[in-house]
């Protein structure tokens, strides 16, 4: 379904962006696998996509940094020609009361989850404006649209993904572009391990279908928003959240 599109991953080391690296793979993508910190996992993802005949490579960058993305986007047109798919996926929590967050906390928070996208997108989009196609994912979270107590840093970061991807929809659809969001709920991944276990239960019982999701219900969603199923749905927000933001 994917063959010979080259598929950028943001953040794909772990959790929902591995997740999504082995899916579109399996789907016959070569997958570029970004990481900041974690070299090893990257390695890990992409040994298993290869175990699985897959192709994927790893390639380091700290999305929140402008001038780092422009040469790692470069760099992935440079060697593979072309860039079909991108999936803004990485993301960080910096939780605390608006009373007591500081400054860095929320910054870091804007940086990574906001400006981060706008970073990929900036250059990535440049590529797919002249291939006259392209499809953009953005990963945004059901606390972006309801907001959360504790987390007015990521709660803004991810309602200003949502403002990003609308914008970007409209500006790339002349071109056969495609932009949408996915509002993840709870998903089990290292990012909510951390939680309490009363903190948990506290978010269970605000699911409909009672339960946490997986990675690979994301991961679903984006092979769908991607597919030519899709060609039709731009500016979107689909939730996959088990029922928590209707
Ligand atoms: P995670 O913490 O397991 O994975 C996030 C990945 O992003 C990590 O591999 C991390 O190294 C990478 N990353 C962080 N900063 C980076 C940077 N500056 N440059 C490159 N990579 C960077 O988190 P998880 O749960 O897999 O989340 C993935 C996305 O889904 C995030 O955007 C998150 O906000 C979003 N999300 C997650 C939910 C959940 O319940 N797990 C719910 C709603 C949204």
């Amino acid at each position: 379904m994917l063959e010979g599109k080259v598929a950028v991953v943001t953040g794909a080391s772990r959790g929902i962006g591995k997740a999504i690296a082995c899916k579109l793979a399996s789907l016959g993508a070569t997958v570029i696998i970004n990481y900041n910190g974690s070299k090893d996992k990257a390695e890990e993802v992409k040994a298993e996509i290869e175990n699985a005949q897959g192709k994927a490579a790893v390639y380091q960058c700290n999305i929140s940094d402008y001038g780092k993305c422009e040469s790692f986007i470069q760099k992935v047109i440079k060697t593979y020609g072309s860039i079909d798919i991108l999936v803004n996926n990485a993301g960080i929590t910096r939780d605390g009361l608006l009373m007591k967050m500081s400054e860095a906390d929320f910054d870091q928070v804007i940086d990574t989850n906001l400006k981060g996208a706008f970073n990929t997108i900036r250059f990535a989009s440049r590529q797919m404006l002249r291939q006259r196609s392209g499809r953009i994912i953005n990963m945004s979270s059901v606390v972006g649209v309801s907001g959360n107590a504790g987390q007015a840093n990521y709660a803004a970061s991810k309602a200003g993904v949502i403002g990003l991807t609308k914008a970007a929809a409209r500006e790339l659809a002349s071109r056969g572009i495609t932009v949408n969001a996915i509002a993840p709920g709870f998903i089990a991944t290292d990012m909510t391990e951390v939680l309490p276990d009363k903190v948990k239960e506290a978010c269970v019982s605000q699911i409909p279908l009672g339960t946490f999701g997986k990675p690979e219900q994301v991961a679903q969603a984006v092979a769908f928003l991607v597919s030519e199923d899709a060609s039709y749905i731009t500016g979107q927000v689909l939730h996959v959240d088990g029922g928590m933001a209707m």
